[in-house]
C-alpha cells in the first residue's frame, strides 16, 4: 500500500457547488478504483492524501497534477504505508472556510510550512482530532 500527500493552490474560486461536483466525481472515481482519502480545502489552498495500490495513486496524481482547477502542487510526502488511514472513505472532504475561526486559525494548510516529513502525521492527526468536520459540509 502506498501513499502521497501534496498541496496545491485553487486556480478560480471554486463554488461551494463545483467542489462538491468536484468531491462526487472524485469519490465515484476512488471508489471504483479502490482509492481512499481526504481532501481539505481552506483560503485557496487544497490539501489531499490519497492511498491504495501504488500504481492507483500515480495514475490518479498524474491526472490530478494536469488538472487546471489548482496549480503550484507540490509533493508534501509519499511513501509505504501497512494500513489505510481512511479505509472506509473514498475521499473524506472538509471545507475549512465553513468552520470556525479557531480551527480555521489552528489548520492553516497555506501556512503548513515545508514540515514535509510531517504531513503524514499532520493528516492522521487532522483525522482523528477533527473527525465531526467531515461528516458536515457547512452552509
Ligand atoms: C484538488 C483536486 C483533487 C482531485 N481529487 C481527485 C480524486 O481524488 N479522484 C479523482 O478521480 N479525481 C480527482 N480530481 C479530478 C481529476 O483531476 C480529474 O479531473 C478526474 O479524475 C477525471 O475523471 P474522469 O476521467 O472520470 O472525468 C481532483 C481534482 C482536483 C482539482
Amino acid at each position: 500500500m502506498y501513499y502521497l500527500i501534496y498541496r496545491s493552490k485553487e486556480a478560480n474560486q471554486l463554488s461551494p457547488y463545483k467542489l462538491s461536483k468536484l468531491v462526487e466525481k472524485s469519490r465515484n472515481n476512488n471508489y471504483l478504483n479502490e482509492l481512499t482519502g481526504i481532501l481539505i480545502h481552506q483560503h485557496g489552498s487544497f490539501m489531499q492524501m490519497i492511498e491504495g495500490k501504488r500504481g492507483a495513486v500515480e495514475k490518479l496524481y498524474q491526472l490530478v497534477e494536469s488538472d487546471n482547477r489548482h496549480h503550484s502542487i507540490e509533493l508534501l510526502s509519499d511513501g509505504e504505508i501497512d494500513t489505510r488511514t481512511f479505509p472506509h472513505l473514498s475521499m473524506a472532504f472538509c471545507n475549512l472556510d465553513f468552520h470556525s475561526r479557531a480551527i480555521q486559525e489552528k489548520e492553516l494548510i497555506k501556512n503548513f510550512d515545508s514540515q514535509k516529513k510531517d504531513a503524514h502525521d499532520y493528516i492522521c492527526n487532522f483525522y482523528t482530532s477533527h473527525l465531526p468536520l467531515l461528516f458536515s459540509w457547512g452552509p
